[in-house]
């Protein structure tokens, strides 16, 4: 079975026992139907993704109450499989991108017995109430049912890898729920379970949480909700979940003001960067909180990498935006050990990344022109060797950001000089590429032996203090490609190619170079 396991603080999804980097492609949120996945999979294809994370409609699959209907998730297996892809289904159930679109038709019509938020002027609003015993049955019901399906369908062929639990769970238009049964529970003490956790002193939700009541509330709510769908889940087929998270975003050009808005600036209730702490505690069955990168600025993604890349937390990107920077960025999630990166709306049908011409069909180059495509081509034939020594702590990335053309890469004995840019004349400093989109992973495969890989960018490896150069020599450096794990040599470099560093230009090159001291 798939499953995360965890070593020295690191982490891997291990796919048939070993640990697998998810290069992923989202598609649409209305592209999982069988008559548009003929569509689908060139797209994912072209953009050399191993992985196609694709919706599971709660509305379509249980179209009336306890009648199930399949159609859609055996399309996406068996289409899977033929394009000799894996799989991560997401479920849109009670929650998506923080209202209640999916549900079934009979769920949306029935407000009496599967009641919504009500918002603090008394409305109900498009979103299930969290605190609501009906609603959680339902889910889980159906739920439980999809992860039955799954067993019977995929319990030896292991196509689907994780299954993401909601879409963006969480409340937009009220902070929390304000219904009669909600009040109620809200008026009450903090349960322990929360208090130690947090290591707070008892007391009511406004005692402990004071002017963030409200949303730890929210929080509280929808994190035992989901733990409960996630486990009865398992308890029929045990793959791996996590959630993915609308992130609390600074408001645009006022990033003094980084005031959390609840319910207005992201789904009241998500694991929002404040609020990881108390999803770890209170929904131990989902495995990982993964979150949704919609801003490429720079600082913001990683940090927001360093909140979520947590001893008890794996990192993944299950969602991000298409362009040069997020492309650059996935070198920074490599970097902090991710096991999966995958961008949104690969297939262009609908929303996602930049569209292709007016009334142009999307094409094999669209999927690369969003930049993540040339990464995944220059991984992919590498992936599980990547995971594998990322998993063991051997990898380390630079990315280039503007004003920093040169960077270190530290491995104690040896470090190497990462350069952006062409061309890089002696006596100058490198220029930077242009747009700054340079980007490097350096790993040790031995004592004095690394691979290497990047693009816009030149490696030279010296001892501390040393220049390159100086009493040391490249003693062998291989160019060439992994094909099923194993090294296959294309040429040895040497002279120009190598004397002013390894060079990765537009070309994906990958290089094992042996250095030496004298
Ligand atoms: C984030 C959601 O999780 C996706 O399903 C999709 O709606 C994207 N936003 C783009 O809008």
């Amino acid at each position: 079975m798939p499953k995360i396991v965890q070593q020295d603080g690191r982490f891997a999804l291990l796919v048939d026992g070993q640990p697998y980097l998810m290069l992923g492609g989202q598609i649409g949120n209305s592209s999982a139907w069988p008559s548009l996945l003929p569509q689908v999979w060139p797209s994912l294809e072209a953009m050399h993704a191993n992985t196609a994370e694709a919706p599971v409609y709660w509305e379509v699959m249980e179209p009336t109450p306890g009648k199930f209907d399949f159609t859609n998730v055996d399309a996406l297996v068996t289409g899977a499989r033929e394009h000799h892809l894996h799989l991560i289904l997401l479920w849109f159930g009670t929650w998506k991108n923080g209202n209640d679109h999916y549900v079934p038709e009979w769920i949306k019509t029935d407000t009496v017995r599967y009641p919504r938020m009500i918002n603090p002027r008394g409305e109900p609003i498009d979103v299930l109430s969290a605190n609501s015993p009906a609603n959680l049955a339902a889910d889980k019901h159906a739920f439980v049912e999809l992860m039955r399906h799954l067993r019977t369908i995929d319990g030896k062929e292991h196509t689907v890898l994780m299954i993401q639990v909601e879409n963006e769970s969480g409340g937009v238009g009220s902070v929390r729920d304000f219904s009669l049964v909600a009040e109620q529970q809200f008026e009450g003490n903090v349960p322990d379970e929360l208090v130690s956790a947090l290591h707070k002193t008892p007391g009511t939700w406004k005692q402990v949480f004071a002017g963030d009541a409200d949303e730890y509330f929210q929080a509280y709510s929808q994190a035992k909700y989901m733990n409960e769908v996630a486990a009865a889940g398992k308890a029929e087929f045990p793959i791996p979940m996590y959630m993915n998270v609308w992130l609390s975003y600074p408001p645009a050009e006022l990033p003094e003001r980084r005031i959390p808005n609840p319910g207005i600036g992201y789904p009241s209730g998500g694991a929002v960067q404040r609020m990881v702490p108390l999803w770890k505690a209170m929904a131990p069955s989902i495995d990982v909180i993964a979150p949704d990168m919609y801003s490429d600025d720079s600082t913001f993604f990683r940090e927001t990498l360093n909140t979520y890349s947590r001893p008890d937390n794996a990192l993944m990107i299950p969602e991000c935006g298409g362009g040069l920077n997020y492309a650059r960025y996935f070198f920074y999630a490599l970097g902090h050990g991710a096991i999966g990166f995958s961008p949104f709306g690969v297939d262009r049908i609908g929303w996602g990344m930049p569209a292709p011409a007016a009334g142009a069909p999307a094409s094999a180059e669209d999927s690369q022109r969003g930049g993540h495509g040339e990464n995944f081509a220059l991984i992919a034939p590498m992936d599980r060797v990547i995971a594998e020594l990322n998993f063991h702590g051997k990898l380390k990335t630079a990315v280039e950001e503007p004003g920093s053309a040169q960077q270190e890469i530290d491995f104690g004995p040896w470090q190497a000089t990462v350069s952006f840019g062409f061309p890089q004349p002696d006596g100058r400093r490198p220029p930077g590429s242009t747009g700054n989109i340079g980007r490097a992973l350096v790993a040790q495969l031995g004592p004095d032996e690394f691979l290497v890989t990047g693009m816009q960018a030149a490696v030279a490896f010296h001892q501390p203090g040393h220049l390159p150069g100086l009493r040391m020599q490249i003693l062998r450096a291989e160019e060439g490609t992994y094909q099923d794990g194993v090294w296959h040599l294309t040429r040895l470099l040497n002279g120009d190619q190598t004397d002013r560093g390894l060079q990765f230009r537009d070309r994906p090159t990958v290089v094992r170079v042996r250095v030496g001291r004298f």
